[in-house]
């Protein structure tokens, strides 16, 4: 029952997101492409507000943080370093009857409960022996599981062999540790974050935009001291990642944390933990973190042949920093806003669905409406009032259907203040309604109020 409702709730983001003009099913007009979306005008807002929100709380408040954009094609070496290049692989199997594909160990953790990520020859032993079943024809008749590499490769004129879409933007943040270094003089510890696309060739990609072949991250490489004490900023960076979770609308209950066991980790991790929410699929990751320790800079010193080394500006010493990775991913965010925003909710005998998102990632923050779209003086005063909102605010003009139809609208897409001019305005006082959308109560402002107003609502 509860699962029913679950994906009741996912197809109800899903039109929304749709009807409303958040996210769309990419190339539709083709039939769909790969499963993959592209954000549409308020799809597109929200990810900019969180995008904004994430680079205010985590490069621009804090002292010790900066910010880089690098390229999604980097050196191909460096994916020889990572190692992803060797070992960044998912293990694919086909059914032999339908002919659909999908990606073993979530196959058979769906069907047995086991998980098996990684060991092949297990994979391909329980699919038979267990005869697990294909999701698609309901037959079990099944090729042996093999391993595909998740990077994407392509060619460029001014090299020689196969280059690579990153697979994660972590690269392009290690190989620009050197040039900070030497351009910045940041002090240990600092880190660097960036945002941006990230590229995997997933077997399936699914549960609309959980899992997509292209994708943005916002990460951060925070570089320490090999010998200072790293578990209590390990903890305060897990904590906060869970604020950022909440500060997009995520409610705690919904958070949990997943440590990875020991014998899990790669060897040179101290301890990695995923930040999962409880999505209506089942709790999935949104967030990592990680102890890497001097992995990353000694692999690319080692294949770049460069020096990553830190000199102590006090003790004169000079070592290779650990490094602890804090990794978002943007569109599970973006999943996470939606969902935790989506209300349904009675009013007298009417029902509305009403987006609400925090004040800071709402794509609209203020609509301005005349009361009547026929009614010239009505128009020119809301006019007049967008013109002034708009410069400071993401405002939306709106004349069209009935003032109902333009607040149900409105909620729907999570507006959170909807301004009204009516006759009062031209006849009276100059003053116009303002509609808030998660109280619908009303209070009358003067226009020349309405800056100072807002400015106390969002403060900004
Ligand atoms: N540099 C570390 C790293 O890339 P990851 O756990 O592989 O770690 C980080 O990815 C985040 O990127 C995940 O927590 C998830 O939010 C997001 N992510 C990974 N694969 C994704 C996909 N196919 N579609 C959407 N988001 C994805």
């Amino acid at each position: 029952m509860k699962k029913e409702k679950d994906n009741e709730l996912m197809q109800k983001i899903v039109s929304l997101c749709k009807r409303r003009g958040f996210i769309f099913p990419a190339c539709e007009i083709y039939g769909g492409f790969a499963n993959a979306y592209s954000y549409g005008p308020y799809g597109t807002e929200l990810k900019n507000n969180i995008k904004k929100l994430w680079w205010q709380m985590f490069v621009q408040e804090p002292e010790e943080m900066v910010g880089i954009d690098g390229p999604i094609i980097l050196h191909p070496k460096l994916w020889e370093a990572s190692g992803h290049t060797e070992g960044f692989n998912d293990a694919l199997v086909d059914c032999k009857e339908c002919k659909m594909r999908f990606r073993a160990d979530h196959l058979i953790e769906e069907a047995t409960g086991k998980g098996l990520e990684g060991k092949l020859e297990e994979m391909t032993k329980v699919l038979k022996e267990e005869k697990v079943k294909c999701p698609n024809c309901g037959k079990s008749n099944w090729t042996d599981a093999r391993f595909v590499n998740m990077m994407f490769h392509t060619e460029m004129n001014s090299y020689e062999g196969t280059v690579y879409l990153r697979p994660e933007t972590a690269g392009a943040i290690f190989v620009e540790y050197k040039n900070i270094i030497d351009s910045i003089h940041p002090k240990l510890p600092f880190g660097i974050g960036q945002i941006g696309k990230a590229f995997r060739n997933e077997i399936v990609a699914r549960n609309f935009i959980f899992r997509i072949r292209e994708f943005e991250q916002m990460e951060i490489e925070y570089f320490i001291d090999p010998e200072v004490k790293w578990e209590s900023m390990f903890m305060e960076w897990l904590e906060k990642q869970e604020k950022f979770a909440m500060a997009v609308g995520a409610k705690k209950d919904d958070l949990r944390r997943r440590e990875h066991p020991k014998e899990k980790l790669s060897h040179y991790s101290k301890k990695t933990i995923d930040i999962e929410y409880n999505f209506p699929f089942g709790f999935g990751e949104l967030f990592g973190l990680a102890h890497r320790g001097d992995f990353d800079l000694t692999q690319h010193s080692k294949f770049s042949n460069t020096k990553l080394d830190y000199l102590d500006p006090t003790t004169g010493k000079k070592f290779v920093p650990h490094v602890i990775e804090p990794t978002f991913g943007l569109d599970r965010t973006i999943l996470v806003a939606l969902l935790a925003a989506y209300n349904e909710e009675k009013v007298e005998d009417e029902e509305r669905v009403v987006m609400k998102f925090p004040l800071e990632i709402s794509p609209i923050k203020i609509a301005i409406f005349p009361l009547l779209k026929n009614k010239p003086q009505l128009v020119e005063k809301a006019k007049e009032v967008y013109n002034k909102l708009k410069g400071q605010y993401m405002c939306e003009f709106d004349d069209n259907g009935n003032i109902g139809k333009r607040y149900r609208r409105q909620d729907e897409i999570g507006t959170p203040f909807c301004v009204t001019v009516d006759f009062d305005t031209i006849e009276k006082d100059e003053t116009v309604t303002v509609r808030d959308r998660d109280s619908m109560k009303q209070e009358r402002i003067k226009i020349g109020d309405l800056m100072e107003y807002f400015k106390t609502k969002f403060n900004c």
